[in-house]
């Protein structure tokens, strides 16, 4: 796989070791169809300034505004993967600083941000509080540019608990409940993070799990299409990107995560990405009659990923 430093349309991957307003201004106006990023949440972390504060995390985002609505097409969709900036005993939500800054930033353009959902990920593992509950969630703010045009949801669907259920009244009492496909996802995601033992895991300390983006990308975008993200990190997004064979465009300051994102990358183009399946955490009762996988609904799931 090649790895393209300029920002070409015919490029399947385009990376940039430098700070992203960069790689922004390079790309064309409306050429990208889908960002999904988790920005510095200014808190400290080794590839911060220590000095940084929630001030300085507003002033990053209202820097790249510009540049980041020019890039995205209309009905294109903009991801926003944050957590909690944490100074002293209090806890600013950064979705809602997000939030601010978006809606505000766009309400007077041609095409004004809107919020489409509130995505809460919760995982099992992370530090334990003496002084409050411990944080256990984070948020994606999903937003489209103006109207959305997209939402496969037929190749997000995830397995329902027991999918042999019934309906027991009504007219259609004795058929099969639910779609043969799977269930929504909603819009609370129990995945696992990325801590020592995941099989993602690698020498960045804050990477968000590839079934993330995965998610996303699939229900957001169709093969092709070109996925952004400029704060890469280790390059989650890409090694999603590249699964679904989309286009990825990606920027990282620091030259040791640009090169773990370049070789993750590579993996990824060679189908040897190393990714925890997204699957769910907790397994039903296997032995319950309404868990097993109907023959209707086998067959419904065949024929869609013969069509996909
Ligand atoms: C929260 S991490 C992203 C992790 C990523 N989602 C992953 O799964 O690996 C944010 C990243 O943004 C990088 N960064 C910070 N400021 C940047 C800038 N101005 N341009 C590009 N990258 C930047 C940091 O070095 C850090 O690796």
């Amino acid at each position: 796989m090649r790895v393209f430093k300029k920002y070409k349309d015919t490029n399947k991957v385009t990376l940039h070791n430098g700070d992203c307003i960069k790689l922004l201004r390079k790309l064309p106006d409306a050429s990208v169809d889908l960002v999904i990023t988790s920005p510095p949440y200014c808190i400290g972390k080794a590839y911060e300034d220590p000095h940084n504060d929630i001030e300085t995390f507003k002033k990053q985002h209202t820097d790249i505004f510009d540049e980041l609505y020019r890039v995205v097409k209309p009905g294109g969709s903009i991801c926003w993967q944050v957590g909690y900036h944490i100074s002293d005993r209090c806890v600013i939500p950064l979705d809602c600083v997000i939030y601010d800054i978006f809606t505000s930033l766009s309400e007077k353009r041609e095409y004004p941000f809107v919020l489409r959902n509130r995505i809460i990920w919760t995982f099992g593992h992370g530090l334990n509080s003496t002084k409050r509950f411990s944080g256990r969630h984070e948020t994606i703010m999903w937003f489209t540019k103006g109207e959305q045009t997209m939402f496969n949801l037929d190749d997000v669907r995830i397995p329902q608990k027991y999918p042999g259920k019934r309906s027991y009244k009504g007219p259609n009492k004795g058929k099969l409940s639910g779609n043969p496909l799977g269930k929504n996802p909603s819009d609370v995601w129990e995945i696992p993070n990325v801590k020592a033992q995941h099989i993602e895991k690698t020498e960045h300390p804050c990477q968000f799990p590839v079934a993330i983006p995965q998610r996303l990308i699939k229900a957001l975008t169709e093969p092709g299409a070109l996925v952004l993200d400029p704060f890469m990190g280790s390059g989650s997004t890409g090694v999603a990107a590249l699964i679904e064979g989309r286009r990825f465009a990606g920027a990282e300051l620091v030259k040791s995560y640009y090169d773990i994102s370049a070789g993750r990358l590579k993996d990824a183009s060679e189908g040897k990405a190393k990714v925890r399946e997204d699957k769910p955490v907790i397994e039903p009762n296997q032995n319950a009659a309404v868990a097993k996988l109907p023959e209707e609904f086998r067959l419904a799931r065949e024929a869609h990923n013969e069509e996909t």
